[in-house]
């Protein structure tokens, strides 16, 4: 049964409601999960080999003009304490990235005011220059589009900007009247348009998501086609809004990471920090669900724990190093390992 529904996810069959409904229906028995499970990380082997691609995460801010109800940086927490990367200290972030074997560098963070358009172009083109063989992702929210045109031409690849949810009431329900899913949509396509690798996704379990946001969900990324697709389990924060809700399941996000996988073969997914937080197991069962990419932590120790997006949040006090040794042990345990290149998206795999 599940192997016709597998069939058809492979296939370039336009999705429908009905038929991920009944996948996810599916999904839910114990034995179908493992087929998909099974048949998501044959898919990634075959294009990917047993190679994990490595992303040097930055977080260059955590001032936030937003106030995202489910989000630790929102600017209403008063517990957060604020910083802000300066450009020398995003550039040794890269310099000891480069020497551990990084070549794609992200730069996150919130919306911040002060860490301007300009600011950014020159932290890009100081890394484009210094580092010509490195992929250079941003990953701070949304901005017109002129923008996104002046940090391309500065020498930016990648764009990361997950939607959050597709669905307009649910969006709502997230995130306060100011911010809306169509600027959201828009921002997206524009990257696309720009020339940008983009990365889009949403949290597994957020507050108030139902099935059917789920596969709207899965149904806008099919329409969007992104190059990279990032979804996790949702975290309570303690000192927001939403410090109450239960967080994310595993086995959720394990199942839709194995859909992902299994509809969009060459599709970058990372195993995200989230998922590692939420299981101690999570990041290896990521993998094992067909997720090609990690994101071990750059920034300067000193500021990891200020970038509190939801509540224990891994690897706060572990170096770039040390990280790095741990996710070649680990992943030997389960037959990958790390490879050092770009990993760009590539249709010809
Ligand atoms: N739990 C899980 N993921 C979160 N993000 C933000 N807050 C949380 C949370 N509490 C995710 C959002 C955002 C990405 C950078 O982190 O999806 O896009």
């Amino acid at each position: 049964m599940i192997t016709n529904y597998i069939k058809t996810l492979q296939s370039n069959t336009v999705l429908t409601k009905t038929f991920l409904e009944e996948l996810l229906e599916l999904a839910d028995d114990a034995t179908n999960f493992e087929i998909l499970r099974k048949t998501a990380r044959e898919t990634a082997l075959s294009v990917f080999s047993n190679k994990v691609f490595i992303r040097g995460l930055i977080e260059i801010t955590n001032y936030c003009k937003n106030d995202c109800y489910y989000c630790g940086i929102r600017k209403s927490n008063l517990n957060a304490e604020r910083y802000r990367l300066t450009p020398e200290i995003i550039l040794k972030c890269c310099e000891e990235g480069y020497g551990l074997g990084f070549r794609t560098f992200v730069l996150q963070g919130g919306e911040d005011f002060v860490f301007n358009d300009a600011t950014v172009t020159e932290v890009i083109k100081a890394i484009r220059s210094k580092y010509p063989d490195c992929a250079i992702t941003l990953s701070i929210g949304e901005r017109p589009v002129e923008v996104y045109e002046t940090w391309k031409t500065a020498g930016a690849d990648r764009y990361l900007l997950r939607h959050e949810t597709a669905n307009t009431g649910h969006y709502s329900k997230l995130h306060p009247e100011n911010l809306n899913l169509d600027t959201r949509k828009e921002c997206l396509y524009n990257l696309k348009k720009l020339g940008y690798q983009v990365g889009t996704g949403f949290m597994v379990g957020s507050p108030f998501q139902t099935r059917e946001n789920i596969i709207e969900d899965l149904l806008f990324i099919d329409e969007l086609k992104p190059q990279m697709i990032g979804i996790g389990p949702f975290l309570p924060h303690a000192d927001t809004p939403f410090k109450d809700y239960s967080p994310g399941s595993l086995k959720e996000t394990l199942k839709l990471l194995a859909i992902l996988r299994i509809r969009y073969p060459k599709v970058l997914i990372p195993s995200t920090t989230a998922l590692s937080t939420l299981d101690s197991k999570g990041r290896n069962e990521g993998i094992l669900s067909g997720a090609n990419v990690v994101m071990p932590n750059l920034s300067p120790l000193d500021v990891r724990s200020k970038y509190l997006l939801y509540d224990n949040k891994i690897a706060l006090g572990t170096e770039a190093a040390e990280n790095i040794a741990s996710l070649n042990k680990n992943f030997a345990e389960i037959g990958y390992e790390i490879s050092y290149t770009r990993g760009d998206y590539s249709p010809n795999l």
